[in-house]
């Protein structure tokens, strides 16, 4: 046992260590000495308004300059592949500091198939990126020219110039600029060709990523706007919650002050009890059945654990990509999130496995098998719908098998073995209920109230604020994630994380005790639905997004729009609705701490 314990832990260090060598290996140094081979290397095609379907770049017909030689590949990290990037080698001969006049780089012969598709392409506005010394540059594959009869002619672009601007013996910026348009028909007989201009420049190395961040669009008005309003919903919530505090604390204060000063005449005779008991309503009268076990509790508890874990991770995330400004790499962001998952598993197995024992569940494996495979199941069930579309359509998209076992094994070997000592621990450390009222063996029935008091309205009209908190910021982290604008406010983001996180316990605490003082018992899953409906807000916005506001056709972008959109929603809900638990829990044991519960 213990063999395969080491075992098991040796394989899954070997993992590790392979994925960060992967991370760490594609950084080259980025120096260059002078007429050094600089690698340009070619990614992706695709239509420009489906950002996700792309293309091997030779899936269109380009001419090679070497056919016969097999072109190097460069070797991707695991987030550079899930995002659907493969690297070849254009085998250009580009020389560093070196001038290069027109050269050809091959001839070509359209025939019907090929002129087929180069118009196809050029008319969905096919777009390709390239790579030289990990700066990416973008081109159109062609344009389309109206002639005088007013029928649109496809022309293909046949040349390209490249213009790098160097500093000292390291590259800061390239510029690609397409020209020679040249009708596609079959029969054309094309000649591309490529030229590279050199020339120095003063801007240091570590800001050359700048000109790819688009400050006017991120540093817009309505930005701080939003902020500012966010902050005022969250004074005005944390307010409300307050007064709510203050009322139902300062009531109990004052009877026990009364009490024992009745004690004290000794004059505390049942007939007082009685009046204090009478006075009660609403909420009070239920604290016989507050702390009952909540009806499926093993889902619960692993939802709860894998918000918890999600908040954390989201954090931890975040913090990471302002420290290394890891959205100037590649993938990077997704590397760190699938690793960050994978070691944060030991806090939800943690609050799962305690949450799962405080309500003296029995099945505690089941729940920790459910806890560990929650998310990663919803995940790669949606991964695997949208690799097997991406694989019918040849897409760039689909995940090579070797990259997917290499997901597989970091949850099997060290996210699977990491819930299970968190649940482990969580049991033994986390699982006192000490709640302050016992529970009644009889439940008592729940009296009928008017619609808006039902949990349903509670649920559905809880996730609205917090929505309102993040909708503006929802805006720009769609328009960079499927409008190909690179994300680069993480302190921004992190700001809008915690005022969400704010204003959805605040909100939770209020309807929690709304619902309570309807005498309804049942808060644990309305806490939760009611925090977890801000991510079906957010999904009826993405369908808003979808409709108005990108120009996505097709049904591969289709799938992979709402698929990933799907991901972030569940997610979303996991991590808001885990936080919403948590705040009414610790609300309902703080109120019910002062209450006489017999
Ligand atoms: C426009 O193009 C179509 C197909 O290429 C052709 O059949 C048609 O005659 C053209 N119209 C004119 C006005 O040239
Ligand atoms: C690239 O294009 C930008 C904007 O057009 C220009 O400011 C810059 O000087 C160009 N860089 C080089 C190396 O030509």
């Amino acid at each position: 046992m213990a063999r395969l314990r080491a075992e098991s832990f040796l394989l899954a260090s070997t993992v590790v260590a392979l994925l960060a060598l992967n991370v760490l290996g594609s950084e080259k140094n980025h120096k260059y000495a002078d007429k050094e081979q600089v690698s340009l290397w070619v990614n992706k095609v695709g239509p420009y308004n489906n950002p996700q379907e792309t293309y091997n770049y030779y899936y269109l017909p380009f001419c090679k300059l070497n056919p016969k030689q097999r072109a190097e590949h460069s070797w991707g990290g695991l987030g550079e592949v899930l995002q659907g990037n493969e690297l070849i080698n254009s085998q250009l001969d580009i020389k560093y500091k070196e001038k290069l006049e027109s050269t050809r780089i091959c001839t070509m012969t359209l025939d019907e198939r090929k002129a087929d598709i180069f118009e196809d392409a050029i008319r969905r506005q096919y777009w390709f990126e390239l790579f030289m010394d990990d700066l990416p540059v973008w081109g159109f594959v062609g344009e389309l020219k109206k002639d005088d009869t007013g029928n649109e002619t496809a022309y293909i672009y046949t040349s390209k110039r490249f213009d790098v601007a160097y500093n000292g013996d390291r590259i800061i910026q390239v510029n690609l600029t397409t020209a020679d348009p040249v009708p596609v028909a079959p029969g054309a007989k094309l000649e591309f060709r490529y030229s590279v201009e050199w020339s120095a420049t003063k801007t240091p190395f570590s800001r050359r990523f700048e000109r790819y961040l688009d400050y006017t669009f991120f540093e817009h008005k309505i930005h701080w706007f939003s902020l500012v309003n966010s902050f005022m919903m969250v004074l005005f919530l944390t307010g409300l919650v307050a007064i709510i505090l203050m009322r139902t604390l300062r009531k109990d204060y004052a009877r026990y002050a009364r009490s024992a000063a009745d004690a004290l005449d000794g004059a505390l005779d049942a007939e007082s009890l009685e009046r204090d008991f009478g006075e009660e309503s609403g909420w009070k009268l239920v604290h016989g059945d507050v702390f009952r076990p909540p009806r499926q509790l093993t889902l619960l508890a692993a939802a709860v654990g894998t918000g918890v874990q999600l908040v954390f991770l989201c954090l931890a995330v975040i913090l990471l990509t302002i420290a290394g400004s890891f959205f100037e790499e590649r993938g990077t962001i997704l590397t760190c999130f699938i690793i960050a998952y994978t070691f944060t598993s030991f806090i939800g197995g943690y609050v799962s496995g305690g949450l799962y024992a405080r309500h003296e569940g029995r099945h505690w494996i089941r729940t920790m098998l459910i806890t560990a495979s929650l998310f990663p199941g919803m995940c790669f069930a949606i991964a695997f719908a949208l690799n097997t579309i991406a694989i019918f359509y040849h897409s760039l998209a689909a995940v090579p098998f070797a990259y997917i076992m290499a997901v597989l094994l970091l949850w099997g070997f060290i996210s699977f073995p990491l819930c299970l000592i968190g649940t482990v621990i969580g049991r033994n450390w986390n699982s006192i209920p000490n709640y302050p009222c016992r529970v009644k063996r009889i439940p008592s029935p729940i009296p009928g109230k008017p619609w808006y008091l039902r949990p349903w309205a509670i649920c559905a009209a809880g996730g609205l604020l917090p929505f309102g908190s993040i909708f503006i910021e929802m805006y720009f982290v769609f328009t960079s994630f499927w409008n190909y604008k690179v994300y680069y406010i993480y302190g921004f983001l992190l700001l809008v994380v915690l005022i969400l996180c704010v204003v959805t316990v605040c909100v939770t605490i209020v309807g929690t005790y709304f619902l309570l003082n309807a005498e309804n018992y049942h808060w644990q899953w309305t806490a939760f639905g009611m925090s977890a409906s801000t991510s079906f807000y957010v999904f009826l916005y993405s369908v808003h997004y979808f409709l108005l506001k990108t120009k996505m056709t097709g049904f591969f972008q289709t799938c992979f729009y709402f698929g990933y959109t799907s991901m972030f929603c569940l997610g979303l809900a996991l991590l808001c609705g885990a936080m919403g638990y948590m705040a009414a829990a610790a609300f309902v044991r703080t109120i019910y701490r002062n209450v006489k519960c017999d």
